[in-house]
């Protein structure tokens, strides 16, 4: 069944979405409803049936399951749950099992009787799980189907653990998982190597029996697959799609995972919009890269014939506009990121007094400082500013067992050589030697072990920032201690982590500060360490004098960039600087070759970095701007 949206706003959804302005809001509505239909089974003495997931996303809903249960009463005797899919193989009690995830999550929580969850069995033999299969969707039918069922929607497009390719009408059974899908559980199983390979899932056709079906998504790093479900033509390659022919669904998103819909990313071909300068700003940059037209090139039949015949009418004609909004993207590059002494700076991104600023560049890890503004880097110690850097995570979960050991040779050996050998050293480098054979995937290492891996990156870190040109006295490491404490804790205070910070803040006193706004980074340490600088700045802002001339600028990590519209300061390298940025970055030998943590991106990091750079530079150059070979970019955060 395909639906005919009438709604102009929402015409291009093919599937009913409501959008919340946080996964908070929307996971809360979502355990009501369920809440619901327990309670309006219980009256009539029946069965409720649930269809649940497993994942980050539908945390929260659980969490307010067993808060509706312990402290409003709910009772979940008369609740039955299947759920969607289970790895293979697997055993029950291994950390990473949906069965410890569910009890974790909900079932040890409230008072569901052990005999009403059923979870695919992960220890069966590979010959008994067909008929395995066809028993666990008659045992769904014999309570009469599942009243709702909640999924998630992997990046693949999966829903359980039914991968690009599955058929529509597909029952329970055993598949092959999607490598991207193995890579994003990776984290979990410390290593994708250790993700299974296979899994035991509900098929697409046994879902779509479910009387009521809710596809939760959250944050940007969903929003674009979200947008392909909801948007795009049904097709195997995004088995999500498959939702849009019935019509039992709908699509809870939080603001972030559905930013990518047409009617959010670009408004104006859906309604009436009010056109604001940014508005123009970003519907300008998206008709010019559409039409692949320099800016200045744009017509008004170009602006009619594409949805923006609103915009022509209030404030064209094309030509006025184009030159607007040239002229305010040519403004933000600057090869002066420090600001250039002593000319007009009224339309430049950064001031020009004082001449030397003192600049504090935050590194959430060891290595993103080269990384993600390398050439900037070189550029503010180059133009003779007072650069400072600090290093705020050790990292020393991302450097390998094998490099410790390495190390600790090294040191042997050293003592050897000088005969100060006094046995410290072979000690624990039997210790750790023993440690690795056993260790398990994911599991932290001791104390002595850390140490040693958080002083790999330190050197490396000095190497990359003496190479830009720190003297060693501005070179700072930080160590928050929020990232050790949460590999053991899940109690989440960063008091300490924001006092320290205030002390380096004070003592620098910045007219600029250099922040990762990574927020869309996989492992969550970004925004953390983000969100500690933020803190910090605000407290000062309050006391501190010389706060109100302090700056903060955000640069975008390994993993994305800044779109074009956002950008307020865009600094051009030449080819030299490029090659400086990548010698800086190569400084990190331990994060070279293949990483511990590489994420999604098969790139090493420098190539990622450069890709990156030289793409903004070709995207500014298509819309009729300068040809650079790379830019670095930047988005000035007030607060
Ligand atoms: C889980 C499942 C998967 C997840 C999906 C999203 O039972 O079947 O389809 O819902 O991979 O995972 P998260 O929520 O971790 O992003």
């Amino acid at each position: 069944m395909i639906r005919l949206n009438l709604l102009e706003e929402t015409r291009f959804e093919r599937v009913p979405v409501k959008v919340y302005p946080s996964q908070s809001d929307a996971s809360l509505d979502v355990a009501h409803r369920i809440a619901t239909i327990i309670k309006e089974k219980q009256e009539k003495g029946e069965t409720a049936v649930l269809g649940l997931a497993t994942g980050a996303t539908p945390v929260k809903v659980y969490k307010e399951l067993v808060r509706l249960h312990k402290e409003e009463g709910l009772s979940f005797k008369n609740v039955v749950t299947f759920n969607l899919d289970e790895y293979y193989p697997m055993a029950p009690d291994a950390d990473q099992s949906y069965v410890t995830f569910m009890k974790k999550n909900l079932f040890d929580h409230i008072d569901i009787p052990d005999d009403h969850i059923n979870i695919p069995d992960g220890t069966l033999k590979e010959e008994d799980i067909p008929a395995y299969c066809e028993n666990y969707e008659q045992k769904i039918s014999s309570y009469g189907g599942i009243d709702i069922q909640l999924l998630g929607i992997g990046r693949t497009g999966h829903i359980g653990f039914n991968e690009p390719g599955s058929a529509p009408n597909s029952g329970t059974r055993l598949v092959i998982l999607n490598d991207l899908t193995r890579r994003d559980a990776s984290r979990a199983f410390g290593g994708k190597e250790n993700v299974p390979t296979k899994a035991i899932t509900m098929g697409v056709g046994t879902i779509f029996k479910a009387k009521e079906i809710v596809l939760m998504a959250w944050n940007e790093t969903k929003a674009d697959i979200v947008k392909a479900a909801v948007e795009g033509e049904i097709s195997s390659d995004i088995p999500a799609t498959y939702l849009q022919s019935t019509d039992t669904v709908e699509f809870v998103l939080d603001e972030e995972a559905a930013s990518h819909l047409t009617r959010f990313d670009l408004p104006w071909l859906t309604q009436d919009v009010v056109w604001s300068e940014s508005l123009i700003k970003k519907a300008v940059v998206w008709l010019s890269l559409k039409l692949n037209k320099a800016i200045l090139k744009l017509t008004d039949e170009d602006y009619n014939n594409n949805g923006m015949a609103q915009l022509v009418t209030e404030k064209g004609p094309a030509y006025n506009i184009n030159i607007k909004i040239f002229n305010i993207l040519q403004r933000t590059i600057t090869g002066w990121p420090g600001g250039k002494p002593g000319v007009d700076d009224s339309n430049r991104p950064e001031r020009a007094e004082p001449a030397r600023k003192n600049v504090l560049l935050f590194s959430p890890h060891p290595d993103d400082d080269v990384i993600s503004m390398g050439g900037t880097f070189i550029r503010l110690a180059d133009q003779g500013h007072n650069v400072h850097v600090a290093y705020q995570t050790s990292g020393n979960t991302a450097v390998w067992d094998d490099d410790v050991l390495r190390y600790l040779e090294f040191v042997q050996d050293f003592a050897q050589a000088v005969d100060d050998d006094n046995g410290v050293t072979t000690k624990i480098y039997q210790e750790a030697r023993e440690f690795f054979k056993t260790k398990q995937p994911n599991q932290t290492d001791p104390e002595v072990i850390r140490v040693i891996k958080a002083l790999i990156r330190k050197g490396e870190a000095i190497a990359g920032a003496r190479f830009v040109g720190l003297p060693d006295e501005n070179i700072h490491f930080q160590a928050l201690p929020f990232y050790d404490r949460s590999k053991f804790s899940k109690d989440i205070s960063y008091e300490d982590d924001i006092l320290q910070t205030m002390e380096l803040l004070r003592k620098v006193k910045p007219h600029q500060v250099f922040a990762a706004g990574d927020f869309a980074d996989p492992h969550g340490t970004h925004k953390v360490c983000f969100d500690i600088l933020y803190e910090a700045l605000k407290r000062l802002s309050k006391t501190d004098d010389w706060m109100a001339d302090c700056w903060l600028w955000l640069y975008r990590g390994a993993w994305h960039e800044y779109p074009i519209h956002e950008i307020e300061m865009a600094v051009p390298l030449s080819p030299q600087e490029v090659k400086r940025k990548r010698l800086a970055i190569f400084k990190h030998q331990s994060q070279k070759d293949v990483p511990v943590f590489p994420g999604d991106d098969p790139r090493e990091f420098w190539v990622r970095a450069e890709d990156r750079t030289s793409e903004t530079a070709g995207l500014y150059h298509k819309l009729g701007l300068a040809d650079y070979e790379a830019i670095e970019a930047f988005v000035r955060w007030k607060f």
